[in-house]
């Protein structure tokens, strides 16, 4: 069944305001398109927990740091609705920019502490742009629950701690990270890498295994981040921008997982920037 797509807030207003008043509770599913099967894997959490589901796309400016990424970011619409067919969700809210960010916009939600680390150290500005659109897109859908993947942990639990502050009537719903038979995250930027950087993506996946099974015998990240740095210039990446320890809720620095901890990283392979995580 094809979804509505919906381009205007009013419009949305409309629909949500009406399962509102029918007691219907309200899953919303964000994402700035190209869906793959991480993206649906959230659609399907949705409908298991909600009456309604809406999933939006909307390729955000305020989160890129270059123009160029921003323009190069894959824009699938059409078959990004083709794939949410099979799962009959209620709405696809697509806004325009004018609609997110309507002349004399001024408002910007800032989160700190969490966002001056990982991605926010190497992407200033980055989640200013995540925790403004989510707010809106959050208040928008006029959701009882929105679901992420796990993969961008560093925005779920950004996402986590704006909700919790500004109390926002939503639940935040985390999903597992879904990952290709190799190992790699899925992820909308994979449909950037060349055949031959593909094929090689895999060993930032791999690499941090083999840093967490060091962590369970007893190492510590000194020993080990070396060793895995090499290990992923060896398969052709040209930079590491971080792979940290980090406590799982508030991001802290860890050498060693002594509370429940978070192996995260990012890295440049063939000019394009992978993130990934696993639990340690
Ligand atoms: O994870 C994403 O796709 C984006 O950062 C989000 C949450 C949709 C905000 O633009």
């Amino acid at each position: 069944m094809t979804a509505p797509i919906i381009r205007t807030v009013s419009g949305l207003r409309a629909m949500t305001d009406a399962w509102r008043r029918a007691g219907e509770t309200i899953g919303a599913v964000p994402t700035m398109g190209a869906l793959h099967d991480g993206h649906l894997s959230l659609v399907q959490a949705a409908k298991n927990a909600c009456d309604r589901v809406i999933v939006t796309i909307f390729v955000n400016p305020r989160q890129f740091n270059s123009p160029e990424d921003y323009a190069n970011y894959p824009r699938t619409e059409h078959d990004d609705a083709e794939k949410l067919e099979r799962f009959a969700v209620d709405a696809i809210f697509v806004p325009d920019g004018d609609q997110m960010y309507p002349a004399g916009f001024a408002t910007t939600v800032s989160v700190a502490g969490l966002t001056d680390v990982l991605c926010g150290a190497h992407r200033p500005g980055h989640f200013d742009g995540v925790a403004t659109v989510v707010t809106k897109l959050l208040l928008q859908t006029a959701c009882d629950k929105a679901f992420f993947g796990e993969k961008d942990w560093q925005q779920l639990q950004v996402v986590r701690r704006l909700v919790a502050d500004l109390n926002l009537p939503c639940e935040i719903v985390g999903c597992p990270t879904i990952r290709e038979m190799d190992g790699l995250a899925m992820s909308s930027r994979n449909l950037l890498l060349s055949d031959r950087a593909r094929a090689r993506a895999a060993a930032l996946h791999e690499a941090m295994e083999e840093v967490a099974e060091g962590l369970r015998a007893g190492r510590t990240m000194a020993e080990l981040r070396l060793k895995a740095e090499a290990r992923l210039e060896a398969a052709g990446f040209t930079s590491v921008d971080y792979l940290d320890l980090r406590a799982h809720d508030d991001l802290s620095a860890l050498e060693r997982p002594e509370r429940p901890a978070r192996l995260l990283a990012a890295a440049w392979l063939a000019g394009v920037r992978l993130i990934d995580n696993i639990g340690v």
